[in-house]
């Protein structure tokens, strides 16, 4: 069990969720001393509002928290917030925030720290489970969370390839699952896109293969982006782009969190996880703008720009994946700056032909407070991508809708009956409750819920 996570029968100090909607009838259940005290300290049930309220002997005996009114557009995460706002103690929900499973989570996923290279600030808040909340369940996702936080904020200067494969080894290690990897002459030839990418490092690329479960259960397959560092290559990036480029293996972290909630759940599915892992750099091995390259699939792929260089590892994945035809193929990476101009660092774009599995993937992340939001993948700009001298070219030749050119691109190496892209930004850029500053798993607590509702 996640060590916030208290027993129910824990006994704790009662936390009172109150809003405009029931401040008074809550209040109304205190004695006079507390309500006298409430308002004497201009406690007012606005979100995010704390008050503290002393018993007799000077002791904590309850605490009021402000949430949204019922109907006001609601973050179901913010009791996570108390986590760093309360002193030490064990606490219990006194009454119901408006998402009981979603606020014990956000305890979880709000008390993570990234402790690799500095000492936790000592933070001993515990909850006792709320009745019908499913502890174990709430601490698989809260492991998965923090294992893709914990993968995006470490540096690329101890997060290489080398590195993202020990961790793809540990995890698999620890839910009995099997892996493969390619590097080398093999991966050269078999992955050349891959290899394309990856030459300019002195850190060798390679593609991680996962594979879990009963061959018999229903397919499903994760792919993610694992270029552990985004330098642009030689189209370098201005510093103010590369600062942040060490999360963009954010899809390879987010697919191993993912990972870990389902084999820890043991949902009954074949599990299949693909990581081509690289680190996209500048040396005299680099690969060239106009460069031309064979791909997995047998397309030949013009670069048009060094650094669109996730759609190119990520082809290669997705045309392996495609081979042993998946019920479900998801990719998710952080490829894109364009989807971010579109819908902010918040909102991962999300790209599918499926209908179904678009509507239920959207409701699924309204539900888990896990959004995305679909964009098209309008067929008329794929003509945006041709090139002169090969099948295909990396970037679209006008700029323009560059989320949707590249979800494109993708979509020409995939052959499988249900794809779905997400385009994520894997970063708090500053923290919400439940989500400290810095690296994120996202779109995949919305994906999870989707795999629970069809394979239990
Ligand atoms: N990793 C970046 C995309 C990115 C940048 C994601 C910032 C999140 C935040 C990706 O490899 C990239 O550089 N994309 C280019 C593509 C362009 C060259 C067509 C971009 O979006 O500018
Ligand atoms: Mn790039
Ligand atoms: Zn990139």
């Amino acid at each position: 069990m996640h060590p916030v996570f208290a027993a129910t029968s824990e006994r704790g100090i009662p936390i009172w969720f109150v809003h405009g909607g029931n401040a008074e009838t809550v209040l109304a259940g205190f004695g006079e001393r507390e309500r006298n005290f409430a308002k004497a300290a201009g406690f007012e049930p606005k979100p995010g509002r704390l008050l503290l309220i002393p018993a007799q002997d000077g002791k904590l005996a309850g605490v009021l928290f402000g949430l949204e009114r019922p109907g006001d557009a609601i973050d179901a995460f913010r009791p996570g917030a108390l986590v760093n706002l309360l002193p030490a103690g064990t606490y219990r929900f006194a009454n119901d925030p408006h998402d009981v499973r979603l606020a014990a989570l956000a305890f979880a996923t709000g008390a993570y720290q990234f402790t690799r290279y500095r000492k936790a600030e000592t933070r001993k808040i515990k909850l006792a489970l709320p009745k019908g909340v499913d502890g174990d369940e709430a601490s698989r996702i809260a492991e998965g969370v923090a294992l893709a936080r914990d993968l995006i904020n470490t540096p690329a200067n101890d997060l290489g390839p080398d590195e993202l494969e020990a961790a793809a080894r540990k995890l698999a290690d620890q839910h009995g699952a099997k892996i493969q990897v390619t590097s080398g002459d093999k991966l050269a030839k078999e992955f050349p896109l891959i290899h394309a990418v990856g030459m300019g490092s002195p850190r060798a690329p390679r593609l991680i293969d996962i594979t879990w479960g009963k061959e018999k259960d229903p397919k499903v397959t994760l792919v993610g982006k694992g270029v552990c560092f985004d330098t642009g290559g030689l189209d370098i990036k201005p510093s103010s782009g590369m600062l942040n480029m060490k999360k963009d293996m954010g899809g390879a972290a987010t697919v191993l969190g993912l990972a870990h909630m389902i084999m820890a759940g043991k949902m009954k599915l074949r599990l299949r996880v693909l990581i081509p892992a690289v680190e996209n750099s500048v040396s005299g091995k680099s690969f060239r703008p106009r460069d031309i390259f064979n791909s997995r699939k047998g397309l030949t792929v013009e670069i048009g720009n060094t650094d669109a260089e996730g759609r190119l590892i990520l082809a290669d994945a997705l045309a392996l994946a495609s081979e042993d035809k998946p019920a479900l193929l998801a990719d998710f990476a952080t490829l894109t700056g364009a989807a971010r101009v579109a819908l902010g660092t918040q909102l991962p774009a999300m790209f599918t032909d499926d209908d179904k599995l678009a509507a239920d993937i959207s409701k699924a992340g309204l539900a888990e407070n896990d959004p995305v939001w679909r964009l098209p993948l309008w067929q008329p700009y794929e003509a945006q991508l041709d090139s002169k001298a090969a099948d295909i070219n990396n970037v679209g030749s006008d700029g323009m809708a560059g989320s949707i050119t590249a979800a494109l691109f993708l979509k020409k190496f995939v052959d499988a009956p249900s794809w779905v892209h997400l385009d994520i930004f894997a970063w708090t850029p500053s923290a919400r409750p439940g989500r400290p500053e810095g690296g994120e798993l996202m779109a995949a607590r919305a994906l999870y819920a989707v795999l629970v509702e069809r394979y239990g």
